[in-house]
């Protein structure tokens, strides 16, 4: 969703690239058009409209915005289409106060009406230009900035990150919250405000992370925390982000997206050499409760469903998934016994967010398996585990995704450990640790075949995805990414049920992707896949190695070493569904790090 960054800083003349940069940096998060403003001899110069972050910068003359204090934003369009128009940042009556915005003011119809009869002229259809028309009434009363962002808080409804420069302070920069992600940075010199870290992580690696409810002004190297309800100043030290700027590159790959598909197995080793003692804590927290419900969106969510598939099968926990934006569903079965597993690559996400909030008040108990440390839903969890695989930059979760159902894995490991099954998890625990091995072997060993499918089914108006047992949520998570970059429609269903509707789809080449391990499933997967042939349907398989039988029926297919089939075999089974993901979206000429109207961080409801 919306990209916003704010720079304030001693220099004038890098400010403008900074921006723009940073803005490059943020493309991931999904937008429509882009906005600068920069505070320039007691004026406000912008330069906006539709478009991409570079197009934007072309139409823009750098040279005629020098100043050190800058702000820019990424629009992510939901009050009012992609327009120059609409575009962030916004200004007051006089264009002294400058404003970009992630959220949604949800009260904005009745202000705009209220400033609307007081004079305010307002040339957009955005929530957001309320802000700066209502902060030029409350400077007119005789407030300060700082007062009258007080106050603005006390009057704005909805979810807002702000950020807001005003042309009587050309050195300075305020950022306010709630619900919505900020995070500043510093270092001797400049501060910086962005929606999230990869923006400044060039200039900086010391960030704040900024609550709801606070304030923050910045001045070039200087920051101030303030509670908005109590005007109280806030004491908050930086933490050190261990992510390299490196990590938030391309590195010579022509996609993100591939990058990451390629950091998968690091990302896992790195996780198997962090800390296991929180792990523990939440294995024994899981088999103590009556109840675990999972909370999740989109790939988090299918990366939730193995908590289901594990603890439900070996302890008899019972486990409900809950997608997180129907969480009212769940809440009257929640109560201090229940443990919520709450799964989200960002933290940041606003459904989960939401859900877990009102969780934890009905005395749940909260784990979070997060990436992003110290986002909103960390500061809200009871037990954490952070999934350690860097930033993750391609709209398409992919690494992410698979350290997510490994910390989960892991999790697993310890609960059998902890209830005496030794033989099963000393097999598990031998899995666990070959697993980053073998998954950078099938990511050397698969990409060439990924390819050819890519151009088999690149025309295809429509693709299955089928498993069964924990294998559904492999189908699911491919038949997700296939839609979301290639835009062919894919669905996955239990292979089971593909028999009750989605055989009346298939025709003659219609491609159908089976997830067939060498378990208790195989014998009716292989069923299933010889009902579909008969119907023309092209089979791809992701089989076990050397399965003599499976090869012959299948059109394709992928092998997985046999250790798998068993143990942990929902992550190595999905490399070749996101490879055959990335290729098709490539091989149709679609940008896969990128993909139409899709936000990497959604952070409204
Ligand atoms: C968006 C992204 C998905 C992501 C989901 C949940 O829809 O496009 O890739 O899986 O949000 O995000 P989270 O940060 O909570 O994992």
């Amino acid at each position: 969703m919306c990209g916003i960054i704010g720079i304030t800083q001693n220099n004038s003349e890098d400010l403008m690239e900074k921006l723009y940069q940073s803005l490059k940096r943020l493309e991931y998060r999904g937008y429509d058009s882009v906005g600068f403003a920069v505070l320039s001899q007691e004026s406000i110069k912008i330069s906006k409209n539709k478009g991409k972050v570079d197009e934007v910068a072309k139409q823009t003359d750098f040279s005629l915005m020098k100043g050190t204090t800058g702000i820019g934003h990424s629009r992510w369009a939901t009050h009012g289409a992609p327009t120059k128009e609409n575009a962030h940042p916004h200004t007051d009556c006089q264009n002294k106060i400058a404003v970009i915005h992630n959220g949604i003011i949800s009260n904005f119809l009745q202000l705009r009406k209220e400033l609307t009869q007081k004079g305010h002229i307002f040339t957009s259809e955005t929530d957001t230009e309320v802000v700066p028309h209502l902060l030029e009434d409350l400077l007119q009363q005789g407030k300060s900035m700082k007062e009258a962002l007080f106050e603005l808080a006390t009057i704005l409804g909805g979810a807002y990150a702000l950020v807001v420069i005003h042309t009587s302070e050309p050195n300075k920069i305020y950022c306010m919250k709630k619900e919505n992600p900020l995070i500043l940075g510093v270092t001797k010199d400049e501060s910086y405000a962005a929606s999230d870290i990869p923006a400044f992580l060039p200039y900086t690696r010391e960030a704040i992370t900024l609550r709801d409810d606070e304030l923050a002004t910045l001045e070039p190297g200087k920051y101030m925390i303030y509670n908005v309800k109590t005007g109280k100043t806030v004491s908050r030290k930086p933490h050190r982000i261990t992510w390299t700027p490196d990590a938030a590159q391309k590195g010579g790959y022509p996609h993100f997206m591939l990058k990451e598909i390629h950091e998968s197995g690091q990302v896992l080793r790195t996780q198997l050499a962090s800390e296991i003692s929180n792990v523990e804590q939440i294995a024994q927290a899981i088999l103590d409760a009556d109840n675990i419900i999972t909370m999740a969106a989109g790939t988090a969510f299918y990366a939730s469903l193995t908590t289901q598939y594990l603890f439900q099968q070996t302890f008899g926990k019972i486990v409900i998934p809950t997608i997180a934006s129907e969480y009212e569903t769940v809440l009257p079965i929640i109560n201090k016994n229940t443990v919520v597993v709450a799964v989200s690559q960002s933290g940041e996400t606003i459904d989960t967010i939401k859900a877990v909030k009102e969780a934890k008040q009905k005395g749940a108990k909260i784990i979070a398996i997060v990436n992003v440390v110290g986002s909103t839903i960390t500061r809200i969890a009871d037990h954490i585990v952070y999934i350690q695989a860097g930033p993750e930059i391609g709209v398409a979760a992919t690494k992410t995704y698979l350290a997510q159902v490994f910390a989960i894995w892991r999790i697993y490991h310890q609960a059998l450990l902890k209830t005496n099954q030794t033989t099963l998890a000393q097999q598990l625990q031998k899995a666990i640790q070959n697993i980053p091995d073998e998954i950078e072997r099938i990511v050397r060993n698969d990409e060439a075949k990924a390819r050819d499918i890519a151009k088999k089914i690149q025309n295809a108006q429509s693709a299955f995805y089928l498993g069964r047992g924990i294998n559904l949520t492999t189908a699911l998570e491919g038949a997700l990414k296939l839609k979301e970059i290639s835009y062919i429609h894919a669905e996955a269903y239990p292979a089971g049920e593909s028999k009750h509707g989605p055989i009346a789809l298939i025709h003659k080449n219609y491609p159908i992707i089976f997830i067939a391990p060498n378990d208790n499933t195989r014998e009716k997967i292989i069923g299933n896949i010889m009902e579909m042939k008969a119907r023309g349907a092209y089979t791809i398989g992701i089989i076990e190695k050397h399965d003599q039988e499976l090869k012959q029926i299948l059109h394709q297919y992928f092998e997985i070493n046999p250790q798998y089939s068993k143990q942990l075999q929902n992550i190595p089974y999905q490399i070749p569904l996101h490879l055959i993901a990335y290729y098709t979206a490539t091989t149709k000429g679609h940008d896969p790090d990128y993909p139409r109207n899709l936000a990497k961080s959604v952070t409204v409801e």
